[in-house]
Protein backbone atom coordinates (compact mmCIF):
# COMPACT_ATOMS: atom_id res chain seq x y z
CA UNK A 1 0.00 0.00 0.00
CA UNK A 2 1.48 3.37 -0.94
CA UNK A 3 2.17 5.55 2.21
CA UNK A 4 -0.49 8.18 1.04
CA UNK A 5 -3.38 6.06 0.86
CA UNK A 6 -6.24 7.81 2.44
CA UNK A 7 -3.98 10.46 3.43
CA UNK A 8 -5.44 13.77 3.57
CA UNK A 9 -3.26 16.44 2.12
CA UNK A 10 -4.34 19.92 1.91
CA UNK A 11 -2.61 21.96 -0.76
CA UNK A 12 -2.40 25.89 -0.38
CA UNK A 13 -2.23 27.58 -3.10
CA UNK A 14 -0.73 31.59 -3.21
CA UNK A 15 -0.71 33.62 -5.84
CA UNK A 16 2.24 33.18 -8.22
CA UNK A 17 2.86 31.69 -12.23
CA UNK A 18 3.71 28.46 -10.82
CA UNK A 19 0.06 27.69 -9.45
CA UNK A 20 -0.43 26.57 -13.38
CA UNK A 21 1.47 23.09 -12.00
CA UNK A 22 -0.52 22.90 -8.60
CA UNK A 23 -3.21 21.04 -10.46
CA UNK A 24 -1.10 18.64 -11.79
CA UNK A 25 0.51 17.67 -8.55
CA UNK A 26 -3.16 17.30 -7.47
CA UNK A 27 -3.35 14.93 -9.55
CA UNK A 28 -0.31 13.18 -8.74
CA UNK A 29 -1.25 13.33 -4.93
CA UNK A 30 -4.36 11.89 -5.52
CA UNK A 31 -3.48 9.31 -8.12
CA UNK A 32 -0.79 8.12 -5.61
CA UNK A 33 -4.17 7.44 -3.03
CA UNK A 34 -4.40 10.77 -0.66
CA UNK A 35 -7.47 12.81 -0.24
CA UNK A 36 -6.62 16.43 -1.30
CA UNK A 37 -8.26 19.54 0.00
CA UNK A 38 -7.36 22.68 -1.93
CA UNK A 39 -7.14 26.32 -0.52
CA UNK A 40 -6.64 29.06 -2.59
CA UNK A 41 -5.96 33.03 -2.38
CA UNK A 42 -7.10 35.55 -3.61
CA UNK A 43 -3.98 36.05 -5.85
CA UNK A 44 -3.80 32.40 -6.88
CA UNK A 45 -7.24 33.25 -8.41
CA UNK A 46 -4.79 35.31 -11.15
CA UNK A 47 -3.04 31.68 -11.73
CA UNK A 48 -5.26 29.09 -11.92
CA UNK A 49 -9.13 28.48 -11.05
CA UNK A 50 -11.42 27.08 -8.56
CA UNK A 51 -13.29 24.70 -11.38
CA UNK A 52 -9.93 23.10 -12.19
CA UNK A 53 -8.33 23.05 -8.28
CA UNK A 54 -12.51 21.54 -7.67
CA UNK A 55 -12.42 18.97 -10.77
CA UNK A 56 -8.60 17.66 -10.19
CA UNK A 57 -9.41 17.36 -6.19
CA UNK A 58 -12.99 15.57 -6.42
CA UNK A 59 -13.79 18.35 -3.49
CA UNK A 60 -15.07 21.63 -3.38
CA UNK A 61 -12.20 24.42 -3.22
CA UNK A 62 -12.18 27.16 -0.32
CA UNK A 63 -10.73 30.58 -1.06
CA UNK A 64 -12.00 32.81 1.91
CA UNK A 65 -12.09 33.30 5.49
CA UNK A 66 -15.76 35.14 5.04
CA UNK A 67 -17.71 32.03 3.70
CA UNK A 68 -20.98 32.48 5.92
CA UNK A 69 -21.82 28.70 5.44
CA UNK A 70 -18.47 27.14 6.03
CA UNK A 71 -17.48 29.04 8.48
CA UNK A 72 -21.12 28.98 10.25
CA UNK A 73 -19.26 25.32 11.10
CA UNK A 74 -16.14 26.91 11.95
CA UNK A 75 -14.85 25.38 8.51
CA UNK A 76 -11.11 26.73 9.19
CA UNK A 77 -10.57 25.23 12.09
CA UNK A 78 -12.38 21.99 10.61
CA UNK A 79 -9.66 22.29 7.84
CA UNK A 80 -7.00 22.69 10.32
CA UNK A 81 -7.57 19.79 11.77
CA UNK A 82 -8.92 18.07 9.14
CA UNK A 83 -5.34 17.90 7.45
CA UNK A 84 -2.19 15.19 7.63
CA UNK A 85 -0.05 17.52 6.11
CA UNK A 86 -0.43 20.94 4.78
CA UNK A 87 1.46 21.57 1.07
CA UNK A 88 1.59 24.95 0.13
CA UNK A 89 2.59 25.24 -3.53
CA UNK A 90 3.70 27.68 -4.80
CA UNK A 91 4.73 29.54 -1.87
CA UNK A 92 5.04 33.29 -2.49
CA UNK A 93 7.84 35.19 -0.75
CA UNK A 94 4.85 37.22 0.69
CA UNK A 95 3.35 33.59 2.24
CA UNK A 96 6.06 32.84 3.50
CA UNK A 97 6.36 36.07 5.38
CA UNK A 98 2.76 35.80 6.24
CA UNK A 99 3.54 32.37 7.55
CA UNK A 100 6.64 33.49 9.26
CA UNK A 101 5.10 35.57 10.92
CA UNK A 102 1.57 34.14 12.17
CA UNK A 103 -0.36 35.84 9.69
CA UNK A 104 -4.33 34.82 9.74
CA UNK A 105 -6.41 37.22 7.95
CA UNK A 106 -6.98 34.81 5.05
CA UNK A 107 -8.12 31.16 5.33
CA UNK A 108 -4.95 29.71 4.03
CA UNK A 109 -3.33 31.80 7.32
CA UNK A 110 -5.63 30.92 9.47
CA UNK A 111 -5.46 27.11 8.74
CA UNK A 112 -1.80 27.07 9.10
CA UNK A 113 -1.63 28.77 12.31
CA UNK A 114 -4.87 26.21 13.80
CA UNK A 115 -3.10 23.62 12.54
CA UNK A 116 -0.58 20.94 14.08
CA UNK A 117 -0.33 18.82 11.19
CA UNK A 118 3.37 19.22 9.54
CA UNK A 119 3.45 22.23 6.92
CA UNK A 120 5.66 21.59 4.00
CA UNK A 121 6.33 24.44 1.39
CA UNK A 122 7.65 24.53 -2.15
CA UNK A 123 8.69 28.12 -2.87
CA UNK A 124 8.59 29.85 -6.06
CA UNK A 125 9.54 32.73 -6.78
CA UNK A 126 11.75 35.48 -8.76
CA UNK A 127 15.73 34.35 -7.63
CA UNK A 128 16.26 37.81 -6.25
CA UNK A 129 13.01 37.82 -4.58
CA UNK A 130 14.44 34.40 -3.14
CA UNK A 131 18.16 35.53 -2.00
CA UNK A 132 16.11 38.92 -0.72
CA UNK A 133 17.93 39.52 3.21
CA UNK A 134 13.66 39.38 4.48
CA UNK A 135 13.30 36.53 2.78
CA UNK A 136 16.36 34.85 4.42
CA UNK A 137 15.22 36.08 7.50
CA UNK A 138 11.66 34.22 7.00
CA UNK A 139 13.12 31.16 5.99
CA UNK A 140 15.27 31.13 9.27
CA UNK A 141 11.76 31.94 11.37
CA UNK A 142 10.12 28.97 9.50
CA UNK A 143 13.05 26.83 9.71
CA UNK A 144 12.99 27.22 13.88
CA UNK A 145 9.42 26.68 13.48
CA UNK A 146 9.95 23.13 12.08
CA UNK A 147 8.60 23.86 8.70
CA UNK A 148 9.72 21.52 5.80
CA UNK A 149 10.87 23.38 2.32
CA UNK A 150 10.53 20.98 -0.45
CA UNK A 151 12.84 23.40 -3.27
CA UNK A 152 13.07 25.62 -4.88
CA UNK A 153 15.24 24.64 -7.48
CA UNK A 154 17.95 25.82 -9.62
CA UNK A 155 16.99 26.90 -13.26
CA UNK A 156 14.70 28.96 -15.90
CA UNK A 157 12.41 31.45 -14.10
CA UNK A 158 9.12 32.90 -16.03
CA UNK A 159 11.21 36.14 -16.00
CA UNK A 160 13.07 35.16 -18.65
CA UNK A 161 16.21 35.05 -15.80
CA UNK A 162 18.28 31.71 -14.79
CA UNK A 163 18.84 30.95 -11.13
CA UNK A 164 17.05 29.57 -7.87
CA UNK A 165 13.37 29.94 -6.97
CA UNK A 166 11.89 27.65 -9.69
CA UNK A 167 9.22 25.27 -7.80
CA UNK A 168 9.70 21.85 -7.85
CA UNK A 169 7.53 19.44 -10.36
CA UNK A 170 4.86 18.24 -9.28
CA UNK A 171 5.97 14.46 -9.69
CA UNK A 172 9.05 15.61 -7.17
CA UNK A 173 6.94 17.38 -4.90
CA UNK A 174 4.64 14.09 -4.51
CA UNK A 175 7.95 12.35 -3.91
CA UNK A 176 8.89 14.49 -0.90
CA UNK A 177 5.25 14.60 0.82
CA UNK A 178 5.46 10.71 0.41
CA UNK A 179 9.23 10.90 2.21
CA UNK A 180 7.65 13.06 4.84
CA UNK A 181 4.25 11.26 5.56
CA UNK A 182 6.57 8.18 6.08
CA UNK A 183 9.00 9.15 8.47
CA UNK A 184 6.10 10.23 10.50
CA UNK A 185 4.20 7.05 9.90
CA UNK A 186 7.25 4.79 10.72
CA UNK A 187 9.05 7.33 12.88
CA UNK A 188 12.34 5.63 11.39
CA UNK A 189 15.32 7.71 9.16
CA UNK A 190 14.33 7.28 5.43
CA UNK A 191 15.45 9.09 2.56
CA UNK A 192 16.75 12.07 3.49
CA UNK A 193 13.30 14.89 2.86
CA UNK A 194 14.14 17.96 1.59
CA UNK A 195 13.77 20.48 4.30
CA UNK A 196 15.30 23.71 5.30
CA UNK A 197 18.09 21.74 7.00
CA UNK A 198 18.83 19.49 4.56
CA UNK A 199 18.45 21.29 0.81
CA UNK A 200 19.31 24.71 2.25
CA UNK A 201 22.26 23.78 4.88
CA UNK A 202 24.20 26.83 4.21
CA UNK A 203 21.17 29.46 4.65
CA UNK A 204 22.21 32.38 6.08
CA UNK A 205 26.26 31.48 5.66
CA UNK A 206 28.51 33.94 3.55
CA UNK A 207 31.04 31.65 1.35
CA UNK A 208 33.82 33.33 -0.29
CA UNK A 209 35.47 31.45 -3.27
CA UNK A 210 38.65 32.66 -5.29
CA UNK A 211 38.50 31.11 -8.80
CA UNK A 212 40.79 31.20 -12.37
CA UNK A 213 44.19 32.03 -13.13
CA UNK A 214 45.49 34.86 -12.29
CA UNK A 215 47.64 37.67 -14.58
CA UNK A 216 50.83 39.14 -14.17
CA UNK A 217 51.84 41.65 -15.95
CA UNK A 218 55.18 42.30 -17.67
CA UNK A 219 54.22 44.83 -19.78
CA UNK A 220 51.46 47.08 -20.96
CA UNK A 221 50.54 43.51 -23.07
CA UNK A 222 52.40 40.53 -22.09
CA UNK A 223 51.87 38.56 -18.85
CA UNK A 224 52.77 35.49 -17.21
CA UNK A 225 49.03 33.36 -16.08
CA UNK A 226 48.37 29.30 -15.90
CA UNK A 227 45.76 27.25 -18.26
CA UNK A 228 43.07 27.40 -15.27
CA UNK A 229 39.67 27.64 -16.99
CA UNK A 230 37.65 28.50 -13.63
CA UNK A 231 35.69 25.32 -14.25
CA UNK A 232 35.47 24.13 -10.87
CA UNK A 233 35.83 27.57 -8.57
CA UNK A 234 32.60 28.53 -10.54
CA UNK A 235 30.80 25.26 -10.45
CA UNK A 236 31.58 24.90 -6.02
CA UNK A 237 29.93 28.90 -6.44
CA UNK A 238 26.60 27.52 -8.09
CA UNK A 239 26.72 24.75 -5.86
CA UNK A 240 27.23 26.71 -2.61
CA UNK A 241 24.95 29.16 -4.21
CA UNK A 242 22.07 26.14 -4.61
CA UNK A 243 22.78 25.45 -0.83
CA UNK A 244 21.43 28.79 0.40
CA UNK A 245 24.75 30.64 0.52
CA UNK A 246 25.50 33.90 0.12
CA UNK A 247 28.28 33.37 -2.56
CA UNK A 248 31.39 36.21 -3.14
CA UNK A 249 33.26 34.64 -6.17
CA UNK A 250 36.82 36.39 -6.54
CA UNK A 251 38.01 34.99 -10.14
CA UNK A 252 40.64 35.42 -12.64
CA UNK A 253 39.96 35.66 -15.99
CA UNK A 254 37.54 33.02 -17.47
CA UNK A 255 35.45 32.26 -20.25
CA UNK A 256 32.92 31.19 -17.49
CA UNK A 257 29.34 32.86 -17.05
CA UNK A 258 28.97 34.04 -13.28
CA UNK A 259 25.89 31.92 -12.13
CA UNK A 260 22.88 34.38 -11.75
CA UNK A 261 22.77 35.27 -7.39
CA UNK A 262 26.54 35.31 -7.28
CA UNK A 263 28.59 37.92 -5.92
CA UNK A 264 31.35 38.69 -8.86
CA UNK A 265 34.50 40.20 -7.96
CA UNK A 266 36.73 40.70 -11.23
CA UNK A 267 40.75 40.10 -10.40
CA UNK A 268 43.55 40.27 -12.81
CA UNK A 269 46.45 39.90 -10.66
CA UNK A 270 47.76 37.88 -7.24
CA UNK A 271 47.93 40.81 -5.25
CA UNK A 272 44.47 41.88 -6.75
CA UNK A 273 42.98 38.67 -5.34
CA UNK A 274 44.70 39.00 -2.34
CA UNK A 275 43.35 41.96 -1.19
CA UNK A 276 39.84 41.23 -2.36
CA UNK A 277 40.36 38.09 -0.33
CA UNK A 278 41.08 40.20 2.40
CA UNK A 279 38.29 42.37 2.39
CA UNK A 280 35.80 39.23 1.37
CA UNK A 281 36.82 37.12 4.22
CA UNK A 282 36.55 38.24 7.58
CA UNK A 283 32.58 37.68 9.23
CA UNK A 284 32.32 34.89 6.36
CA UNK A 285 32.32 31.27 7.35
CA UNK A 286 33.81 29.67 4.53
CA UNK A 287 36.89 30.66 2.12
CA UNK A 288 37.77 28.14 -0.56
CA UNK A 289 41.01 28.90 -2.75
CA UNK A 290 40.71 27.08 -5.77
CA UNK A 291 42.07 30.25 -7.78
CA UNK A 292 45.59 28.64 -9.64
CA UNK A 293 47.89 31.66 -8.22
CA UNK A 294 50.85 32.29 -10.40
CA UNK A 295 53.21 31.91 -7.52
CA UNK A 296 55.60 34.58 -9.17
CA UNK A 297 55.15 38.24 -10.91
CA UNK A 298 57.53 40.00 -12.51
CA UNK A 299 59.79 42.14 -10.43
CA UNK A 300 59.15 45.37 -12.15
CA UNK A 301 56.25 45.92 -15.39
CA UNK A 302 57.67 48.06 -18.41
CA UNK A 303 56.08 50.53 -18.79
CA UNK A 304 55.93 50.63 -22.44
CA UNK A 305 55.97 47.49 -24.78
CA UNK A 306 59.16 45.80 -24.56
CA UNK A 307 60.67 45.44 -28.24
CA UNK A 308 62.09 42.65 -29.61
CA UNK A 309 64.82 45.11 -31.27
CA UNK A 310 66.01 46.81 -28.07
CA UNK A 311 66.87 42.85 -26.85
CA UNK A 312 68.63 41.34 -29.85
CA UNK A 313 71.98 41.05 -28.45
CA UNK A 314 71.23 40.26 -24.59
CA UNK A 315 68.49 38.07 -24.57
CA UNK A 316 65.37 39.02 -22.37
CA UNK A 317 65.24 37.87 -19.01
CA UNK A 318 62.76 38.44 -16.38
CA UNK A 319 63.62 38.80 -12.58
CA UNK A 320 60.42 37.37 -10.81
CA UNK A 321 59.32 38.04 -6.81
CA UNK A 322 57.03 35.73 -5.22
CA UNK A 323 53.18 36.48 -4.74
CA UNK A 324 51.30 36.97 -1.01
CA UNK A 325 49.97 33.08 -0.43
CA UNK A 326 45.91 34.38 -0.53
CA UNK A 327 44.76 31.08 1.20
CA UNK A 328 47.31 31.41 4.19
CA UNK A 329 46.64 34.88 4.25
CA UNK A 330 43.06 34.54 5.12
CA UNK A 331 44.10 31.37 7.17
CA UNK A 332 45.82 33.59 9.81
CA UNK A 333 43.49 35.89 9.94
CA UNK A 334 42.28 36.62 14.10
CA UNK A 335 38.70 35.65 13.42
CA UNK A 336 39.26 33.22 10.31
CA UNK A 337 36.19 31.36 8.32
CA UNK A 338 37.10 27.33 7.54
CA UNK A 339 39.72 27.82 5.14
CA UNK A 340 40.17 25.08 1.99
CA UNK A 341 42.37 25.14 -0.25
CA UNK A 342 43.17 22.83 -3.93
CA UNK A 343 46.06 21.38 -4.57
CA UNK A 344 47.02 20.56 -8.52
CA UNK A 345 49.76 17.80 -8.14
CA UNK A 346 51.76 15.52 -10.44
CA UNK A 347 53.61 12.87 -7.98
CA UNK A 348 53.67 12.09 -4.43
CA UNK A 349 50.00 14.15 -4.41
CA UNK A 350 48.59 12.74 -0.71
CA UNK A 351 51.58 14.08 1.26
CA UNK A 352 52.24 16.79 -0.30
CA UNK A 353 48.83 18.07 0.05
CA UNK A 354 49.08 17.09 3.51
CA UNK A 355 51.98 19.29 3.84
CA UNK A 356 50.38 22.20 2.49
CA UNK A 357 47.19 21.39 4.74
CA UNK A 358 49.81 22.26 8.04
CA UNK A 359 52.01 24.54 6.28
CA UNK A 360 49.06 26.98 5.13
CA UNK A 361 46.99 26.43 8.61
CA UNK A 362 44.23 25.21 6.33
CA UNK A 363 40.83 22.87 7.47
CA UNK A 364 41.19 21.05 4.47
CA UNK A 365 42.52 20.96 1.00
CA UNK A 366 41.34 19.33 -2.09
CA UNK A 367 43.93 17.31 -4.09
CA UNK A 368 43.70 16.96 -8.32
CA UNK A 369 46.57 14.84 -9.56
CA UNK A 370 47.06 17.02 -12.88
CA UNK A 371 49.05 14.42 -14.29
CA UNK A 372 46.01 12.60 -15.77
CA UNK A 373 45.13 14.08 -19.17
CA UNK A 374 41.07 13.14 -18.52
CA UNK A 375 40.36 15.18 -15.36
CA UNK A 376 41.95 18.85 -13.97
CA UNK A 377 42.43 21.75 -15.59
CA UNK A 378 39.96 22.81 -18.50
CA UNK A 379 38.37 19.48 -18.68
CA UNK A 380 34.47 18.93 -17.38
CA UNK A 381 35.11 15.89 -14.89
CA UNK A 382 37.46 15.50 -12.09
CA UNK A 383 38.56 13.31 -9.24
CA UNK A 384 40.10 14.31 -5.88
CA UNK A 385 40.82 13.42 -2.35
CA UNK A 386 39.60 15.87 0.37
CA UNK A 387 41.81 15.59 3.19
CA UNK A 388 41.51 17.34 6.54
CA UNK A 389 43.71 16.86 9.90
CA UNK A 390 42.52 13.33 10.86
CA UNK A 391 40.79 12.36 7.82
CA UNK A 392 40.39 11.89 4.14
CA UNK A 393 37.69 10.85 1.37
CA UNK A 394 38.58 9.71 -1.87
CA UNK A 395 35.69 11.20 -4.55
CA UNK A 396 35.80 9.22 -7.87
CA UNK A 397 36.10 10.71 -11.22
CA UNK A 398 32.63 13.04 -11.69
CA UNK A 399 31.23 16.03 -13.33
CA UNK A 400 32.67 19.33 -11.72
CA UNK A 401 29.22 20.38 -10.44
CA UNK A 402 28.62 16.66 -8.99
CA UNK A 403 31.95 16.72 -7.29
CA UNK A 404 31.62 20.13 -5.95
CA UNK A 405 28.04 19.43 -4.52
CA UNK A 406 29.86 16.15 -3.30
CA UNK A 407 32.66 18.26 -1.80
CA UNK A 408 30.35 20.81 -0.17
CA UNK A 409 28.41 18.13 1.48
CA UNK A 410 31.67 16.61 3.02
CA UNK A 411 32.53 19.98 4.56
CA UNK A 412 29.26 20.65 6.10
CA UNK A 413 29.40 17.28 7.62
CA UNK A 414 33.28 18.64 8.92
CA UNK A 415 32.44 22.10 9.99
CA UNK A 416 29.08 23.08 10.11
CA UNK A 417 29.44 23.69 14.45
CA UNK A 418 31.87 25.99 13.02
CA UNK A 419 29.39 27.51 10.68
CA UNK A 420 26.92 28.03 13.06
CA UNK A 421 29.18 29.82 16.00
CA UNK A 422 29.91 31.93 13.72
CA UNK A 423 26.74 32.68 12.72
CA UNK A 424 26.38 33.58 16.60
CA UNK A 425 29.32 35.18 17.08
CA UNK A 426 28.49 37.74 13.85
CA UNK A 427 24.68 38.10 14.57
CA UNK A 428 24.68 40.97 17.29
CA UNK A 429 21.39 39.53 19.22
CA UNK A 430 23.46 36.45 20.29
CA UNK A 431 26.57 38.42 21.22
CA UNK A 432 24.97 40.97 23.68
CA UNK A 433 23.70 37.67 25.16
O1 LIG B 1 51.13 26.02 -2.91
P1 LIG B 1 50.13 25.74 -3.95
O2 LIG B 1 50.06 26.76 -5.03
O3 LIG B 1 50.17 24.34 -4.51
O4 LIG B 1 48.76 25.78 -3.12
C1 LIG B 1 47.54 25.69 -3.74
C2 LIG B 1 46.48 26.31 -2.89
O5 LIG B 1 46.91 27.56 -2.36
C3 LIG B 1 45.24 26.64 -3.69
O6 LIG B 1 44.14 26.58 -2.80
C4 LIG B 1 45.51 28.07 -4.14
O7 LIG B 1 44.31 28.75 -4.46
C5 LIG B 1 46.19 28.63 -2.94
N1 LIG B 1 47.16 29.68 -3.22
C6 LIG B 1 46.91 30.98 -2.82
N2 LIG B 1 47.83 31.97 -3.03
C7 LIG B 1 48.98 31.69 -3.65
C8 LIG B 1 49.27 30.38 -4.08
C9 LIG B 1 48.33 29.40 -3.85
O8 LIG B 1 45.82 31.24 -2.26
N3 LIG B 1 49.86 32.67 -3.85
Amino acid sequence: MNVLTGRRILVGVSGGIAAYKTPELVRELRRAGAEVQVVMTRSAAQFVTATSLQAVSGNPVRDTLWDPAAEAQMGHIELARWADLILIAPATADRLARLAHGFADDLLGAICLASTAPIALAPAMNHVMWQAPATRRNLELLAADGVHLIGPEVGDQACGETGPGRMSEPADLARAVTELLAQGLEGTARAPVHSIGQNQPLLGHHVVITAGPTREAIDPVRFISNHSSGKQGYALAAAALAAGARVTLISGPVAESVPVGVTLVAVESARDMHAAALTAAPGSDLFIAVAAVADYRPSTVAEQKIKKTDRKESGLSLELVENPDIVAAVAALPDAPVVVGFAAETHDALAHARGKLSRKGLDAIVVNDVSRQDIGFGTDENAATLIWADGEITLPKQSKADLSRAILDTLIELFMPRFVRQLANTNPDNAAK
